[in-house]
């Protein structure tokens, strides 16, 4: 019996002796038992599971293993099932411990750790296949995006179990997409997210990655670069002069354009009128000698490339050849016309003061009388009231001025 193979025609016997022994004596349900315990198992389909029973007090009971069909994968340290994908890891006294090598979906069910007491205890194992999705791929409507427009993106993991979930982030920021899950014939699942977004020039070169989150991968996520046109940011620059524009000075300004495609040129124009004839413009240059005041105007750089147009403004204004020079001068005009102008607006107010003055102290005296006449029953009366009147409306005369 000792040196009979574990799958040998007398183990076998043995085994079907022992077992038919054992359900006739004790043929009661087994229970589920505090003295037996184990583990459910998720386990990623192609890899090793570990079913581990274990006895807290054993007795000298013998344990075995069951599969979901209930054939005994191990009795004690023996294995009748002919499966060499289930090898003995430790068999003691507290312990049986197997292993499951290339697990398939096919494994997915309820073992069973039976200890032969009476009645039979027994603790369930529930197998979990997990199955990997296929690498995410990542579908995008649009090559090239443009500043301002919508896009959209899609991500697939094709069969996975149990379903997948997708996340989405684009630079440092995490996007909700759309997410949609389809059950396949062969019972996987197919999620895929869709990703919807208005385009700014500042995702340009940015990652937009579609991270996918499944207890059977780690990391696993594809990503897409970003290509962003915009249109021309335009930007004049005066190179000279530092101070003002006067007449007889030469003008020198400069455009700078950058774009997504970058403007192959830029192009000066003035508006409402015509760039002087003798003004010289090289590339982004516009160079005008011996300014004139019939020049003052805006002028306008001008840069447009696929995405659209965009410009800037100069606003030229020439001052006398001398402005600038007689500051002090023009200072003692400005200082002597304020206070003319200080002075005249007081003597103003004053006039208007006085006539009201002289309209009102009338108007006043008028209506008191009138009221007074009103409210008295006879002509004396009215006088008294209306001189009452006359009284109030000095107080008020002083109060006005
Ligand atoms: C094992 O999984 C089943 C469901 O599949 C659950 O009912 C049971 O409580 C789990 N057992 C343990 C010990 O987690
Ligand atoms: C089995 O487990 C027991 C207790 O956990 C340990 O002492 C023993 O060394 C193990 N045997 C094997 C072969 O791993
Ligand atoms: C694992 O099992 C699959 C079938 O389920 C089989 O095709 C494959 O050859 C096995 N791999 C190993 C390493 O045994
Ligand atoms: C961006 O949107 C505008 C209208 O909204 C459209 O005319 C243009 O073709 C779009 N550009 C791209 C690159 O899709
Ligand atoms: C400025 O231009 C006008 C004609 O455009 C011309 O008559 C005038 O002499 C010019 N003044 C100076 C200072 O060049
Ligand atoms: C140009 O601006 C100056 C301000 O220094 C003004 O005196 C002159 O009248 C302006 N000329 C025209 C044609 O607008």
């Amino acid at each position: 019996m000792a040196n009979a193979g574990c799958g040998s025609p007398a183990t076998i016997l043995f085994l079907f002796l022992f077992q038919a022994a054992l359900q006739k004596g004790a043929a009661q349900y087994p229970v589920v038992s505090q003295n037996l315990a184990t583990d459910n198992v998720s386990v990623v389909e192609g890899e090793m599971a570990i079913i581990s029973c274990r006895v807290k007090n054993n007795d000298d009971s013998v344990i075995q293993l069951l599969n979901p069909n209930r054939q005994t994968i191990y009795f004690r340290d023996m294995r009748p099932l002919k499966d060499a994908r289930f090898q003995l890891v430790n068999f003691s006294e507290n312990e049986l411990r197997v292993s499951l090598s290339n697990v398939s979906l096919s494994d997915e069910g309820r073992y069973v750790c039976q200890l032969y007491t009476d009645p039979p205890q027994e603790a369930y194992a529930d197998i979990t296949v997990l199955i990997p999705p296929g690498n995410p791929i990542i579908e995008a409507r649009d090559e090239v995006l443009s500043e301002g427009n919508e896009t959209e993106m899609t991500c697939t993991a094709m069969s996975s179990k149990p379903a997948a979930a997708i996340r989405w982030m684009k630079g440092d920021k995490e996007l909700p997409g759309k997410p949609k899950v389809e059950l396949t014939y062969d019972r996987m699942y197919t999620v895929s997210s869709r990703l919807a977004f208005t385009v700014s020039k500042e995702d340009d070169g940015v990652p937009v990655v579609c991270i996918v989150d499944h207890p059977a991968v780690k990391d696993f996520q594809a990503q897409k670069y970003l290509e962003v046109q915009y249109k021309p940011e335009v930007k004049i620059v005066v190179e000279f002069p530092q101070g003002l524009t006067r007449e007889g000075e030469n003008l020198e300004l400069t455009c700078q354009a950058k774009g997504k495609p970058q403007p192959q040129r830029v192009n000066w124009v003035k508006v409402d009128d015509d760039v002087p004839s003798h003004a010289v413009i090289t590339g982004g240059d516009l160079y005008i000698e011996n300014l004139n005041k019939s020049y003052n105007g805006t002028y306008r750089c001008v840069a447009a490339n696929a995405v659209g147009e965009s410009y800037d403004d100069y606003i030229l204004y020439v001052y006398d050849s001398r402005a600038g020079e007689g500051t002090p001068r023009t200072v003692d005009h400005a200082v002597i016309g304020g206070v003319v102008a200080v002075v005249v607006f007081a003597m103003l107010c004053l006039l208007i003061v006085l006539g009201r003055y002289f309209a009102r102290h009338k108007g006043t005296y008028f209506t008191h009388e009138a009221k007074g006449a009103d409210d008295a029953a006879d002509a004396d009366t009215a006088i008294i009231n209306a001189e009452g009147g006359h009284t109030n409306s000095d107080e008020k005369k002083e109060y006005y001025i």
